[in-house]
């Protein structure tokens, strides 16, 4: 007999059902999605993992049990042979609500770990982000509403664009964010999304707001955002661009009936945003690169938790960075400083290192350019 059945649309993915399988704890508020899910797997100990070694192979034995299916995306093909009751999730059926036969080509995607709508968590404070005042006002405000949406009702903070140089504390503050609320934070990045069949990205855009409305309040954060935007070029390449974008369009607008949701962007380039996006945020922050005062306290704050004794003049050094974000302070120069000490066996961190480590970077600095960097 084949099966071939078809489940409502909030039957949620079998990667998802999967992965509440194996962290119940963790993904818990999610769990809820589960009661849709594939009663064959409750009595299983173990999830099931299947490997194909031979694609060629499977597609031979894929066809074999299912020619004669309706292809309809989001429906389920069951296995009958090998692992009975297997289930295999349509994502992609060209054209749709077809019916496979000897000549379709069957493909088998794999499921990335790097893809998974992940929730993180950090330690990072909002006053271990210095300056930025304006970001942090911001966050203040979409703190008070994530405490308590009903205040704000039509108000409420939704969709926020970070902007500006690269390493200047934009995903550092929005992890601050989440840290101290304690609310979840759903961070993606943007390339991400752009998957390597067509559908994958819509899905995974929908995927991430109903987890995020499922655990709300909280906070969604996806990094690199011009990468769809970026990624026009691409679209006669690959048709799912535009697909990401009008999923995510979808979502934003969607969101306003949702409560307790914010949506954070990030983008070092927002003039390569797609506009439609770009509209979409009531409000864009920039990030600005570190002034002395500030490039000092960056300096201080990381010269506390190095692990060799320091005898630099940080006041010295914060004057000779002009330019460098927190990142460059502290990864450019603090860190390769520290294990140049480290590498010469030293016990204390002096000025020689910092010389070695600002001439480092004024090397790579003067390098020429990759044209897209
Ligand atoms: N304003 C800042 N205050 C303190 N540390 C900073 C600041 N900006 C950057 N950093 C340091 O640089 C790292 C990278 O910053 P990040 O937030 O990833 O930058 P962006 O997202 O803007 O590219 C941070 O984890 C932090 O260690
Ligand atoms: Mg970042």
């Amino acid at each position: 007999m084949k099966l071939n059945n078809t489940f409502p649309d909030q039957v949620v993915s079998d990667k998802k059902v999967l992965k509440s399988l194996n962290e119940p704890d963790k993904e818990s508020k999610l769990v809820v999605l589960q009661s849709v899910g594939y009663p064959f797997l409750c009595n299983l100990v173990e999830n099931p993992k299947i490997e194909i070694f031979d694609k060629e192979l499977f597609e031979l034995y894929a066809k074999e049990q299912w020619e004669g299916c309706t292809a309809k995306e989001g429906s389920f093909l069951f296995d009958q042979k090998l692992l009975p009751d297997y289930a295999f999730k349509i994502i992609k059926a060209h054209p749709d609500n077809s019916q496979i036969t000897t000549n379709t080509s069957i493909i088998l995607m794999e499921v990335k770990e790097s893809r998974e709508i992940k929730k993180i968590e950090s330690n990072v404070r909002m006053n271990d982000v210095i300056g930025q005042e304006r970001a942090k006002t911001k966050c203040k405000v979409i703190m008070k509403y994530l405490q308590d949406p009903d205040l704000f009702r039509e108000w409420a903070p939704r969709n926020v664009l970070f902007y500006g140089a690269p390493g200047t504390g934009k995903t550092m503050l929005a992890k601050s964010l989440s840290n101290e609320l304690k609310v979840p934070l759903f961070l993606v990045k943007a390339t991400s999304l752009i998957g390597e069949h067509v559908g994958d990205g819509s899905r995974q855009i929908h995927d991430l707001f109903e987890a995020a409305t499922a655990c709300a309040p909280s906070v969604i954060f996806i990094d690199e955002i011009d990468a769809v935007g970026l990624d026009r070029k691409y679209q006669s390449l690959r048709g799912d661009v535009s697909e990401v974008v009008n999923a995510l369009l979808t979502e934003l607008d969607g969101i306003e009936t949702n409560k307790g949701v914010v949506t954070i962007g990030a983008t070092n380039n927002p003039y390569l945003l797609d506009f439609a996006i770009r509209s979409r945020f009531e409000e864009e922050i920039e990030f600005v690169l570190p002034n002395e005062k500030e490039r000092l306290e960056i300096l201080e704050f990381y010269i506390k938790s190095m692990p060799l004794q320091v005898k630099v003049d940080a006041r010295k050094l914060s004057k000779c960075t002009k330019g460098m974000s927190g990142r460059d302070l502290k990864d450019k120069i603090l860190k390769v400083a520290l294990h140049k000490a480290i590498s010469e066996d030293k016990d204390i961190l002096e000025w020689e290192h910092v010389k070695y480590a600002l001439k480092q970077y004024k090397q790579k600095k003067n390098e020429p350019k990759e044209m897209f960097a």
